[in-house]
């Protein structure tokens, strides 16, 4: 019988009778319909701050301000400052839109969020459970009245979401009018400040042998001049692309060592939008920032990079190549007429990016291999100490995102990280899944393993072997240059859906040297670009058994060559993430004699990288423990002796 945690009370208490989850439940959650409302110590008041919201929009002629809960980067995970959905609503989930009228107020976010919603957002606020466009829009067309203009930010918003709106909008008489000053930020009087230093630039000894700054300015400006559309500047918005141009790092964004900027690179010019006072007199002579030539480095605030870009975009004989995906709505809206606009999906930093060269690939895999000894010693350490007694796992270390350590019912929500709330003790009875990254100077990491420190059930046994299968036939497949990721990936989900399992997420996606954890455009959804060698992906399949447990296998692979007997440019992944699977969820009799063949090479592969390191570091029992757990498999039924040669 699996304890009580919150997502299993909330469809069990009414079965179990079991009155201590009852009485959790109506303590956590919010209760606006009686009087006075229950609100639980975990939601924030915030009468004051809508009312001071209000009466900014009343000057704007706005009858309703979209609050988005992304920065004007467009980035995956923000900045303290940029919690301005957080500030407004209380609610802290990662995903949601707020938007606010004279007399409403109210958060769509998706279905992992709601019962936190419930938590955290007082009685000012109405939860929306959905997160389409098409529903914001549907609800700001019956509160908005007609004629009335609806506000937004438009370093908030992508062309996307500008487009998204406005076709559901469509005819019903609602203008949406760009605000480029945030009316929250207004209300924010104890908004975090913009940290004062922390930018650096990648030590020679780490990146020794890959392209320096120049040489990256001057690959991109002849992809410029290659192109048949002639653009004559590229305009970097997302801030892994100014990062990997300058080879710079910071700290903007926990988890991720970025810094804010922007970058207009022309042909005999660079413009780089940082807040200047940030930069060391090292990093200005770094960047040649003295100078006015074609490698010189032009320094200019981040504030004004409208004002800088409209000023470029007045010069006569000028076209601005932006890669959508990444471009706010606040530059693209002044990119005007359309003949000075050059567009891609994904700008041609991104997609440069994407392929890792020699000297990246090496200190990546190097990356790898330290991180497999810290993820041996803490598997170690909890086979150890959890059958003792149980261990109430908070979360540890330089990670490259917030750790996802789950046991249980918990780990049945794929992203689920500890809460004081929510965090339940380990113990023998149940499945574990950690999902960790670390930050490293040569590569960022991220890995996955599920165990079972007990005697896991047969079902468990098998939906694990069968995820196993699904990591283990995406990562021994040949495939011709250029194929894209999409097409392979129901292999990873073919042993799962045999016997009518699946899971709701994806497959995959790039990771960086030292950048985010998810790195797009690599990865095997629909608009990822096709692989290439040099890219690295994960492989994630996994399998979530509502309010029971929860299994996902993660490996990080880099796409290498592969001599076929016929083909030429044929392609395979080779895994890079060094850490063996629980021995005891996988059920070899389900394996096929290739699996098995896989398995035991990898598990050698593990031995020949990771063993030297553990040597290195004198840990010598987890060096044991590495070797009892990376013996070859033998396939069930045959002769043991084909092995042991
Ligand atoms: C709020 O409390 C009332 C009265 O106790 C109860 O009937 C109702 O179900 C509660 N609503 C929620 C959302 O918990
Ligand atoms: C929230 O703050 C407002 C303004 O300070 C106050 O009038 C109101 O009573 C508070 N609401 C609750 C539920 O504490
Ligand atoms: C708002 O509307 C009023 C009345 O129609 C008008 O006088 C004012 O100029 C408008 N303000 C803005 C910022 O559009
Ligand atoms: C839109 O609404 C305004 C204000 O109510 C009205 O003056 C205008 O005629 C409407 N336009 C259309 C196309 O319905
Ligand atoms: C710095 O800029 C000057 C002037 O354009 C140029 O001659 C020089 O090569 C640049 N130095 C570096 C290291 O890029
Ligand atoms: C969680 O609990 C710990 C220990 O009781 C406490 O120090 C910490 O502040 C709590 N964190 C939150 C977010 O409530």
């Amino acid at each position: 019988m699996p304890p009580c945690g919150w997502l299993l009370l909330l469809s069990l208490a009414a079965l179990t009778g079991n009155t201590f989850c009852a009485i959790t439940t109506s303590q956590t959650e919010r209760n606006c319909s009686i009087s006075p409302p229950y609100l639980p110590s975990t939601v924030i008041n915030t009468t004051l701050r809508l009312q001071e919201l209000r009466k900014r929009m009343l000057p704007l002629n706005i009858s309703a301000y979209i609050i988005p809960g992304t920065d004007a980067h467009l980035s995956e995970y923000i900045a303290p400052r940029d919690a301005r959905l957080t500030f407004m609503t209380g609610f802290t989930g990662s995903a949601g839109t707020a938007v606010v009228t004279q007399t409403k107020a109210t958060l769509w976010t998706d279905s992992r969020y709601w019962v936190q919603a419930e938590r955290q957002m007082d009685c000012n606020w109405e939860l929306e459970k959905d997160v389409s466009i098409s529903s914001i829009a549907e609800w700001l067309i019956s509160e908005v009245p007609a004629g009335g203009e609806i506000g937004f930010d438009p370093f908030l918003f992508s062309l996307e979401t500008y487009e998204n709106y406005d076709i559901n909008l469509g005819s019903s008489n609602h203008s949406l009018t760009s605000v480029p000053v945030n009316l929250v930020d207004q209300v924010w009087t104890d908004r975090p400040p913009i940290l004062a230093d922390g930018i650096i630039s990648l030590p020679d000894r780490v990146i020794r042998g890959s392209p320096t700054w120049q040489m990256k300015v001057e690959q991109m400006r002849k992809m410029m001049e290659d192109s048949p559309y002639r653009p004559t500047a590229l305009l970097l918005s997302a801030l892994d692309e100014t990062a990997w141009l300058f080879n710079m790092r910071g700290n903007d964004i926990p988890f991720n060592p970025f810094f804010y900027s922007y970058t207009l690179l022309t042909l005999d010019e660079i413009w780089l939008f940082i807040h200047t006072e940030r930069l060391t007199g090292e990093l200005k002579e770094y960047l040649n920032a003295s100078c006015a030539g074609p490698l010189c480095v032009q320094l200019k605030s981040y504030d004004s990079v409208r004002a800088q870009l409209q000023e470029y975009v007045a010069r006569p004989g000028i076209k601005v190549w932006i890669g959508t995906e990444y471009t706010n709505y606040a530059l693209y809206e002044l990119i005007t007429p359309v003949d000075k606009l050059m567009t891609s999906s994904y700008s041609p930093v991104l997609t440069t990016k994407a392929v890792k060269d020699e000297t990246e690939q090496r200190i990546l895999r190097d990356a790898h291999v330290r991180d497999a000894v810290a993820v041996i010693q803490l598997l170690m350490w909890l086979e150890k100490v959890v059958p003792q007694a149980t261990v109430n796992f908070g979360g540890p270390n330089t990670r490259g995102f917030e750790t996802i350590s789950a046991s249980g019912a918990n780990a049945a929500l794929a992203h689920y990280s500890p809460t004081n709330e929510s965090s339940r003790k380990l113990t023998v009875d149940e499945m574990y899944l950690v999902d960790s990254g670390g930050q490293y100077l040569d590569g960022t990491t991220d890995i996955t393993r599920t165990v079972h420190w007990g005697t896991p059930t047969e079902m468990q046994r098998e939906a694990f072997t069968r995820v196993l299968q699904g990591n283990i036939e995406i990562s021994r497949t040949i495939f011709p240059s250029g194929t894209r990721g999409a097409n392979m990936e129901m292999l990873g989900r073919r042993a799962l859906w045999e016997v009518g399992l699946n899971y709701g997420h994806g497959t995959g996606h790039g990771v960086g040297n030292y950048f985010g954890v998810h790195e797009w455009p690599v990865g095997f959804q629909t608009n990822n670009i096709p692989f290439t060698s040099g890219m690295f992906t994960s492989i994630e399949p996994g399998y979530y058994k509502d309010n029971d447990f929860g299994i996902r296998i993660e490996d990080i692979a880099v796409i290498v060559p592969k001599p076929t007997k016929y083909g030429n440019n044929y392609l395979t992944f080779d895994i890079v993430s060094l850490v063996p699977y629980d021995r005891k969820l996988i059920d070899t009799s389900l394996l096929s004699m290739q699996q098995i063949q896989w398995l035991n090479k990898y598990y050698e592969t593990i031995r020949t990288l990771v063993g030297p390191e553990l040597d290195r570091q004198g840990l010598k029992e987890e060096k044991d423990w590495m070797l009892k757990n990376t013996e070859p498999f033998v396939p069930s039924g045959s002769s043991a002796s084909i092995w042991s040669s």
